[in-house]
């Protein structure tokens, strides 16, 4: 994790966030799609009250197509604005412009009522590190957008950026923290690589990895390694390291490599679209 969470660092995040959020009409919350639930911190529903919320769920490039969608259709059942996105390739993105005017329709109409004509929607990405928030904000700015500078009120050095006539953003992502307490959240998060790997067992979560692909996606492992997944997963393992070379120069099996090669493997995509948890709890036995 880039971002160690101690207590004061938590209050203080916590802090600021309920600062800039009376700035705002929208929360735009950015989660991971492959483990929708654990990249969360619910806090964000307390200090949000009030606010218009949009979830999005990035990097569904490397999320299983039909999770996405059930996560969305799950988000919206509870009252959230969602949307799948992959904020680095676009995509996704046309959908959300449409979705923040749809979100924050009754204060424009609010608004109009009042005569206020052309009062661009506040809007404010948070989430928990990693997820893809500066990103997406690059993304969604992108080159067109200007930013408004300082406005009275706004902290000094915040700024706004002006994506189109109806909607502005502040520059700075809001940071949430991780519920690190849950340690099925912990695991997952450091599946997708949200911990750095130098204080996780590797060897470890490359297991438990291995356990839950046999599981719920038949055939990954199989067609990217060419192997049998009979067996223990540590057997497995071994016939992933054999296959790839990850053998020390004494000729044992180099376990701790071949772990990180299949860990590096599902991170980037290569071991095909997964994810981690499901909203009716698929996922859970595994973790
Ligand atoms: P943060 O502000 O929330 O901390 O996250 P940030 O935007 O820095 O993104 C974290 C990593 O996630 C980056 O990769 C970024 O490229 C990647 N990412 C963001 N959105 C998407 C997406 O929709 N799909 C995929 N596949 N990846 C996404 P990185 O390895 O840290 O850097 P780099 O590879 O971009 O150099």
């Amino acid at each position: 994790m880039n971002y160690q969470w101690y207590p004061g660092h938590m209050t203080k995040a916590k802090r600021q966030m309920q600062e800039d959020i009376k700035l705002i009409d929208l929360i735009i919350e950015i989660t991971d799609a492959r483990v929708p639930m654990s990249s969360r911190n619910p806090d964000i529903d307390d200090i949000g009250r009030n606010k218009s919320r949009l979830i999005l769920l990035n990097k569904s490039d490397l999320a299983d197509p039909k999770a996405n969608e059930s996560w969305i259709q799950y988000f919206k059942d509870q009252g959230y604005h969602a949307v799948g996105i992959d904020a680095r390739n676009k995509s996704g993105i046309k959908k959300v412009q449409n979705t923040i005017l749809e979100a924050c329709k009754e204060k424009i109409e609010r608004d109009r009522k009042k005569g206020i004509k052309n009062r661009p929607v506040r809007a404010m990405v948070v989430g928990i590190p990693n997820v893809g928030k500066s990103t997406f904000i690059n993304t969604y700015a992108g080159k067109a957008a200007t930013k408004t500078g300082n406005k009275p009120g706004v902290t000094k050095g915040k700024q706004w950026v002006r994506l189109n006539k109806s909607v502005e953003l502040l520059d700075t992502p809001g940071i949430l923290w991780p519920k690190f307490e849950d340690q099925t959240v912990g695991e997952r998060l450091a599946m997708i690589g949200s911990i750095k790997d130098d204080i996780l067992n590797i060897e470890e979560l490359s297991l438990v990895m291995i356990d839950y692909l046999r599981e719920h996606y038949a055939g990954a492992i199989e067609h990217r390694y060419e192997v049998s997944v009979e067996g223990r997963h540590v057997e497995v393992l071994e016939r992933i390291a054999r296959k790839r070379g990850c053998i020390k120069q004494n000729q044992e099996i180099d376990y701790a490599k071949a772990a990180a090669l299949v860990m590096d493997e599902f991170r980037s995509g290569r071991l095909g679209r997964v994810t981690l948890e499901y909203p009716d709890g698929c996922g859970e036995e595994d973790a």
